[in-house]
């Protein structure tokens, strides 16, 4: 790939012009998305909260967005004030995406606990700010955590999460791209560890975040099969994927907040809405040469974790 395609980085476009392109789409909006002026009006609320002018330029999360998202139940339950702007409020703890992939989190913690042992490598692609690996229990057990991500920002995110946590003598960071990090532009911390670990292999892989921006599926199966070449035989990859809206548990959900979620989808024009079926995501693994174990579901099955090992 070699270039950012969670969001636009230094290629964002003015506001003014995202704005102009997003009334242009509900111009010609689905009807059963509502009229022109729900939408209108949800536009207007939606670009008075930073988060909602971000998603409007970027059309997705980078790791500093994609942290603020998923760590929000977290943190009003820590005793955050809930944001005033109410489609924000809303996308932040009612809409279905945003929702399954906070409760994916937990999956991954959980999954990442029992994995990430003492002495182990892990490796996270890409890592945002590596809350993943940062704030796993076994984090201080482990040899090496490794970060890699294309955006500098990110990097320099995971650096400041990773001194924060006391944690910078065993982190590595690679500034990548995903499907091809054994050529990095940048490496912080032990390159020669990284080398190494790049030829052993790792006992840890896990990825949130990238396959949803993919459309192509050969793409998908390349960056697979780019991970299980990192992966030692028998390691584990912890990966989630996007499902489709019809195998979405549509009884898990107020028809409300599906109707609004799909609107706030509509008006952003989201690079991340490439879903693909649990059974197309495990052939996917599969034909890179990993065996999916447990698939670990959100209520609205909206965004499933997959434990895989590498075979
Ligand atoms: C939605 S965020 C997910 C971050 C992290 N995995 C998490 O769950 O917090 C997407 C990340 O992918 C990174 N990214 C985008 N394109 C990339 C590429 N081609 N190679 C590596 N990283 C990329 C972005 O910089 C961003 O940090």
């Amino acid at each position: 790939m070699s270039e950012l395609i969670s969001h636009s980085g230094a290629q964002s476009h003015e506001l003014e012009d995202a704005i102009r392109a997003a009334r242009a789409r509900i111009n010609d909006a689905p009807t059963e998305l509502g009229s022109d002026d729900e939408l209108n009006a949800e536009l207007d609320l939606w670009a008075q909260c930073e988060l909602g002018r971000w998603m409007l330029v970027n059309q997705g999360w980078d790791a500093f967005w994609t942290r603020y998202c998923i760590s929000y139940p977290d943190r009003v339950a820590a005793g955050e004030a809930e944001p005033d702007n109410e489609a924000e409020r809303f996308f932040l703890s009612r809409s279905v995406q945003v929702v399954a992939t906070q409760q994916r989190f937990r999956h991954f913690s959980r999954l990442l606990a029992k994995y990430v042992r003492p002495g182990s490598s892990a490796l996270s692609v890409p890592c945002g700010v590596m809350d993943d690996l940062l704030l796993t229990p076994g984090a201080a057990g482990a040899r090496w955590l490794v970060g890699a991500d294309l955006d500098p920002r990110s990097i320099q995110l995971a650096a400041e999460n990773a001194r924060d946590q006391g944690l910078t003598d065993k982190v590595v960071l690679v500034e990548a791209d995903a499907w091809s990090l054994d050529q990095p532009t940048a490496i912080s911390g032990d390159a020669a560890a990284f080398a190494e670990l790049c030829a052993t292999g790792f006992d840890v892989v896990t990825s949130n975040g990238l396959n949803i921006y993919v459309p192509d599926d050969d793409e998908v199966i390349r960056l697979y099969q780019s991970w299980r070449n990192l992966t030692k035989r028998g390691g584990h990859l912890i990966v989630s994927a996007l499902t489709p809206m019809p195998d979405w548990d549509l009884a898990t959900v107020d028809p409300d907040d599906l109707l609004r979620t799909k609107r706030l989808s509509f008006i952003n024009d989201v690079k991340w809405a490439n879903p693909r079926t649990a059974d197309c995501t495990v052939e996917q693994l599969q034909s890179a040469g990993f065996e999916v174990v447990e698939t670990h579901y959100d209520a609205a099955r909206a965004f499933p974790t997959f434990l895989a090992v590498a075979v």
